[in-house]
């Protein structure tokens, strides 16, 4: 069984004290959340502080994350972050190819797969962003994009290092436009890509793969979203920012 995974992705969002603020209040309430794992991707500068309060609160279980990671391990690499580093600041996951990184800092499938195996050959564990443009399903090529993220993200990796991904479908036109799929359209894209992963690596693997669906995410579409077969979570921008909303979003109605 795949055990859904809810994730706040605060992008540039939070100075420190207001990262621990969050956490502050967003552990009471997620309190009674059962059977769920919940991460939180705060930016670079409030990575260690997070993880900090989440131990205070003694919720190391909840998972911190990098927004993003660089594959070198150190180096002459102005502005770069390494897996090393994000690990030594408390996280446990890295996200790798958000839409946002591929669209503003023309990051290519080739450099996402780069950055995925460096996060997973650290022991970490992350999150592959795939997922069309509007242009892209309005042109019908929607399943040849994604089919091409997907494979190439997963050059060279082998069976055993499934344990550490997670793939999440965030169509671009869905992301921060209050548009969000429908139930129908993300169902058909996770199946879609469960069936990528089953070509290269067989049906085990692709069984067992989460595979989280991110775009306007709130908690007026997380029961109707979650209630998806193949959707075995949530990547949550905008409506992780505040901990009421993020919290409801962790405890979302099943099924
Ligand atoms: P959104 O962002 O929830 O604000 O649409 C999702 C994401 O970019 O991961």
């Amino acid at each position: 069984m795949r055990k859904p995974l809810i994730a706040a992705n605060w992008k540039m969002h939070k100075t420190i004290p207001e990262a621990v603020d969050y956490v502050k209040r967003f552990v009471p309430a997620v309190r009674n959340a059962a059977d769920v794992d919940i991460l939180i991707a705060p930016p670079f500068t409030a990575i260690s502080a997070v993880a900090g309060a989440l131990r205070t609160a003694q919720r190391a279980d909840i998972f911190v994350a990098a927004q993003d990671v660089f594959y070198e391990e150190k180096g002459a690499y102005t502005g770069e972050v390494s897996t090393g580093m994000i690990k030594d600041a408390g996280c446990s996951f890295a996200i790798a190819g958000h839409s946002e990184r591929r669209q503003y800092f023309h990051e290519t499938d080739s450099l996402v797969n780069k950055k995925a195996r460096a996060a997973v050959r650290a022991g970490l564990g992350v999150i592959i962003c795939v997922g069309e443009t509007l242009e892209e399903r309005n042109t019908g090529r929607t399943f040849d994009v994604v089919k091409r993220q997907v494979s190439e993200a997963l050059l060279e990796f082998e069976e055993a290092d499934f344990g550490n991904i997670v793939f999440a479908y965030e169509p671009v036109w869905a992301i921060g436009t209050g548009v969000t799929a429908t139930p129908d359209q993300a169902e058909e894209a996770h199946v879609f890509i469960r069936s990528v992963i089953k070509e290269i690596y067989g049906g085990e693997i692709a069984g067992d793969v989460r595979i989280l669906y991110g775009g306007s995410v709130k908690p007026e579409n997380v029961d109707e979203i979650m209630a998806c077969p193949d959707v075995d979570g949530a990547l949550v921008g905008g409506a992780s920012l505040d901990p009421e909303s993020f919290s409801r979003l962790v405890m979302f109605k099943k099924g």
